[in-house]
């Protein structure tokens, strides 16, 4: 769907200012500005959307509706018959979850000589790795370090984040992108084949190492690659509905649901690792997502359900540059790394208002901003703002576009939107999810042998991640974690596997008027109402 007439006319705005931006830098936020924007106009700061939690270990924490919604649901498994004496499959390590967490996970455990079994929702690989886009950050370059990289990772978070956790992502970046190299990822490179890297929101050095604008697709091509030859074992489209315990309430396995042939399997294992993603389609303030299908907040569900405590799991990333034209691109992203080339955001007037490389939520808190002010561009889907992509030709030179995003030119191609010629329109997007299970640095949970890695574990960002930092703490975390499961796998006697703490978590739910109102984990989003819906 090409730009119509109207859209056609307003565009003229961004042509007619667009020589004077090139090469310009519009002046970056102070703190104070920052920290007002934030609080005006950032979707964490809107206190109606949130509430305390009634029931569980956090019980009084503040969480989205949404989240907290699916957290005091029932379980599919209540009047579940089941043979837990039984197990059809004994593992050492179980691993739910089959994005790049939970297979670095399992290639980690597996390469320690422990029987591992990874479960996933859906295929091998359909996860939110695999729509990542911009790049993977490490600090691995002579004018940078770890020390570095670590105080931008801190300042992102808004200095909230958990410094140990913090530290262990810095220091591992440099060997998680050796690794990859080692099993054939093939990263960007100059004629003389070092590693070309770029900026992001917030990052004081140039640390982003990239494939083109595919980059999580290139990293989980890699590890699945890795899965398949060496023959680790795993299962698709069989989900967890809640996690085992055994009688001294340590994790001991799960209950997974075969989606293909609608029965359960139960799994023994001596160590559980939560690879399950994040929860964006569960659509918080009814934001569009750039999420995978499968990213409905499952593992913090059965997590939860077990014992296991959450941190800042209220703290929800909306990514600047949603989609917001045409409407089949709404709320996909529109990689930061548009903004890393050099594109600006531009209000109706054809003005940039922003720097374009602040960290996210403050960048897309001043787009909301401006939207809200009128000076966003109007759509009949809501209001957006221009995303001057031609800029970069004009400051990099002809052909960038081509070279570095040919996924995003293609993508709008697709609708007879030329982006080297033509500025994209864009919107906030619900991105990522901040917070999650609570680790330490190994990734073990408050439960034991429960262990959780990437986007389901929270803490290592703060309240706001920096772009690059999530395909690579699923990386370090997946390994670490895969690692201390591993040897911890081999001092576990198993023990008498159970739900009752399924049981337990419904009696709260009774006792607090709560039960009886929906089922959790949601599996997968509904977008069509139809009889029988709760
Ligand atoms: O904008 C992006 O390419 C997203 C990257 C990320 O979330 O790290």
């Amino acid at each position: 769907m090409p730009y119509p007439p109207e859209l056609r006319e307003l565009m003229k705005k961004v042509e007619e200012t667009r020589p004077s931006r090139v090469n310009v830098h519009y002046p970056r936020m102070t703190p104070e500005e920052r920290a007002q924007v934030l609080k005006e106009y950032h979707p964490d700061f809107m206190e109606e959307a949130f509430r305390p939690l009634q029931v569980g270990v956090d019980r009084g924490v503040r969480l989205p509706l949404e989240m907290a919604d699916i957290f005091e649901a029932d379980s599919r498994l209540l009047s579940a018959e089941l043979d837990l004496e039984h197990p059809e499959f004994d593992v050492d390590v179980l691993v739910i979850g089959g994005g790049g967490a939970g297979a670095a996970a399992a290639l980690e455990a597996f390469s320690l000589g422990r029987k591992v079994l990874l479960a996933t929702k859906l295929r091998l690989g359909d996860a939110n790795t695999m729509m990542a886009q911009g790049g993977i950050q490490a600090a691995d370059k002579p004018q940078d370090s770890p020390a570095i990289h670590y105080l931008d990772v801190m300042g992102g978070g808004r200095f909230e984040n958990r410094p140990e956790l913090v530290r262990a992502l810095v220091r591992d970046a440099p060997g998680v992108i050796a690794w990859l190299e080692r099993m054939g990822a093939m990263f960007d490179k100059d004629e003389e084949g070092r590693m070309i890297t770029i900026h992001g929101g917030g990052t004081s050095r140039k640390r982003m190492h990239t494939a083109r604008d595919y980059t999580g697709a290139e990293i989980m091509r890699t590890l699945r690659d890795e899965i398949l030859n060496r023959g680790v074992e795993y299962i698709e489209f069989c989900p967890a509905l809640e996690l085992l315990l055994d009688e001294k309430g340590r994790a001991a396995g799960a209950v997974l649901f075969n989606l293909e042939t609608e029965s359960c399997h139960v799994v023994r294992a001596r160590t559980v690792i939560l690879a399950t993603g994040g929860s964006g389609r569960l659509h918080y303030q009814g934001f569009p997502t750039s999420n995978h299908y499968g990213a409905t907040g499952d593992g913090l569900v059965i997590a939860y359900r077990a014992g296991a405590r959450t941190a800042f799991a209220d703290s929800i990333q909306y990514h600047p540059t949603g989609g917001a034209y045409p409407p089949q691109l709404l709320g996909l992203l529109v990689t930061e790394k548009v903004r890393s080339l050099g594109a600006t955001p531009i209000n109706v007037r054809g003005e940039q208002f922003v720097y374009h490389l602040e960290t996210r939520d403050v960048e897309a808190s001043a787009i909301i901003r401006e939207c809200r002010r009128g000076l966003g561009v109007p759509l009949p889907t809501g209001t957006a703002v221009w995303l001057d992509s031609p800029l970069i030709e004009l400051t990099h030179g002809q052909g960038t576009i081509e070279r570095q995003l040919p996924a995003m030119l293609r993508q709008f191609a697709r609708f007879g939107i030329d982006i080297r010629k033509e500025p994209m329109l864009i919107y906030p997007t619900l991105h990522y999810q901040n917070g999650g299970l609570a680790i330490d640095e190994n990734g073990a949970t408050t439960v034991e042998n429960l262990y959780a890695a990437g986007e389901v574990a929270g803490g290592i960002h703060g309240r706001n991640r920096l772009m690059g930092n999530s395909l690579l703490d699923i990386l370090v975390f997946g390994r670490r974690a895969g690692r201390h499961a591993a040897e911890k796998s081999a001092e576990i006697r198993p023990g008498r596997l159970s739900l009752e703490h399924v049981y337990r978590y419904q009696e709260e739910l009774e006792a607090r008027g709560l039960a009886g109102q929906r089922v959790s984990p949601v599996l997968l989003p509904r977008y069509t109402h139809g009889a029988g819906d709760k």
